[in-house]
């Protein structure tokens, strides 16, 4: 490598997924949950950023940004609203958007499932149904037979654990159940899934390279004690290893935003973060060296290339990012130092947009979006500092 930071070749980008930014997913499990009062959403997608209908301008203004790559999500409910009835309409908008983004020149990333389940599929079972993992594997195989030429790079599943843990565990996410053997039968069920869907996907997309987006965040016990020991090397098993362990597909997507310390003693397992740490919107503890670790930490355990398919803030101080960003991005390049297959960066996120049970209170976008006044996009001054890293592969002195 030369003396620049980061490659010639990487891919730079930003994230979003389907229900979180296009506005009018009314057919899945996640609008039935925001409009139940007794859940813990609190507010309605709504009309998201109406991505849904300015994909085009948007890709645009992301490719002025510096961006080479965008990943987003393909929407479930929209492509199959009945079981097994699959819609050309649907199919046909994702093909319009996928060929927007080659042709302003922006690779795609796509993701076929990112947390929303159509409304049947929640209603027979979801991930519990005796067949979950056939109906998702035919789902998988319709898209990339449909599309898996535009599709570079497929993500099967995003952050499987964290539809288990949320949905399963900690219940803030549908279907709100908190059972630990569920939780932990549910982990199982999506590590199937995605095999299911990386061969399915091979089967009639030999161009599209399939892989798996995972959160991974940095865990450690809060005390040095025998139960927070035991209780660290659970959560380690659940919710990072047991998904790196005999993965298969092409590439990992590393998912990272913070350290979290588990405590045996706390009803959520989860410790709040020591003093020190700097505490996000999301009160989230941030912590740059962390993605260097879990990034060799995934190397390690899957021998797979790795993309920083998430990192970001939810910060109402553009400031904060931009030190986020640095110092992300500096952990990045120093895991390329020393030896880690990292080959992109996709922040999380490209837009403002609904952050599932928070709502839109937390903001994570490079671009603000005025919901209040037609959705215009307003980049940030964080977006020119990705930009310029970006364009020079070198991180400022
Ligand atoms: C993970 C998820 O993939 C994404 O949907 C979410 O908005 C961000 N992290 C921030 O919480």
């Amino acid at each position: 490598m030369s003396d620049a930071d980061f490659p010639a070749d990487f891919h730079w980008g930003a994230a979003t997924a389907a229900h979180q930014v296009e506005g009018g997913n009314v057919n899945c499990d996640w609008w039935d949950f925001e409009h139940d009062p007794g859940s813990a959403a609190v507010e309605s997608s709504g009309d998201a950023i109406d991505h849904y209908h300015r994909y085009a301008e948007d890709f645009v203004l992301l490719h002025s940004l510096g961006h080479n790559t965008h990943r987003l999500s393909v929407e479930w409910s929209r492509i199959e609203p009945a079981a097994g009835e699959f819609s050309v309409a649907a199919l046909a908008h994702y093909r319009r958007v996928l060929t927007a983004l080659l042709d302003v020149g922006l690779t795609p990333f796509a993701t076929l499932h990112h947390f929303t389940l159509p409304r049947w599929f929640a209603a027979r079972g979801g991930w519990l149904a005796p067949d979950a993992v056939e109906v998702f594997g035919r789902y998988c195989r319709e898209v990339a037979a449909a599309l898996g030429d535009l599709m570079p790079f497929v993500c099967t599943i995003n952050e499987p654990q964290m539809v288990a843990l949320h949905g399963y565990l900690e219940g803030y996410h549908p279907p709100a159940v908190a059972n630990p053997a569920l939780w932990k039968r549910v982990g199982g069920v999506l590590v199937d899934a995605h095999h299911e869907a990386v061969n399915a996907i091979r089967a009639v997309a030999p161009t599209a390279s399939p892989g798996l987006c995972v959160q991974l965040p940095l865990l450690a016990p809060i005390r040095d004690d025998p139960a927070c020991h035991a209780l660290h090397e659970l959560m380690q098993y659940e919710i990072v290893d047991r998904y790196l362990d005999g993965l298969t597909g092409d590439w990992l997507g590393v998912q990272y935003y913070r350290k979290q310390w588990v405590d045996p003693g706390s009803p959520t397992w989860f410790a709040a973060p020591p003093p020190e740490f700097a505490l996000t919107q999301m009160g989230w503890a941030v912590h740059p060296d962390g993605l260097r670790q879990v990034l060799h930490h995934a190397a390690k355990r899957t021998g797979l290339p790795l993309f920083v398919t998430e990192n970001g803030i939810a910060t109402g101080d553009d400031r904060e990012r931009i030190d986020y960003i640095e110092g992300h991005l500096r952990a990045v390049a120093q895991a390329l130092a020393e030896g880690v297959d990292v080959r992109g960066y996709l922040h999380w996120s490209a837009f403002d947009n609904f952050e599932w049970s928070e709502g839109y209170r937390p903001t994570f976008g490079l671009v603000a979006v005025d919901r209040a006044d037609d959705f215009a996009r307003v980049p940030k001054p964080s977006a020119y500092a990705l930009a310029r890293v970006a364009a020079t592969g070198r991180l400022a002195a």
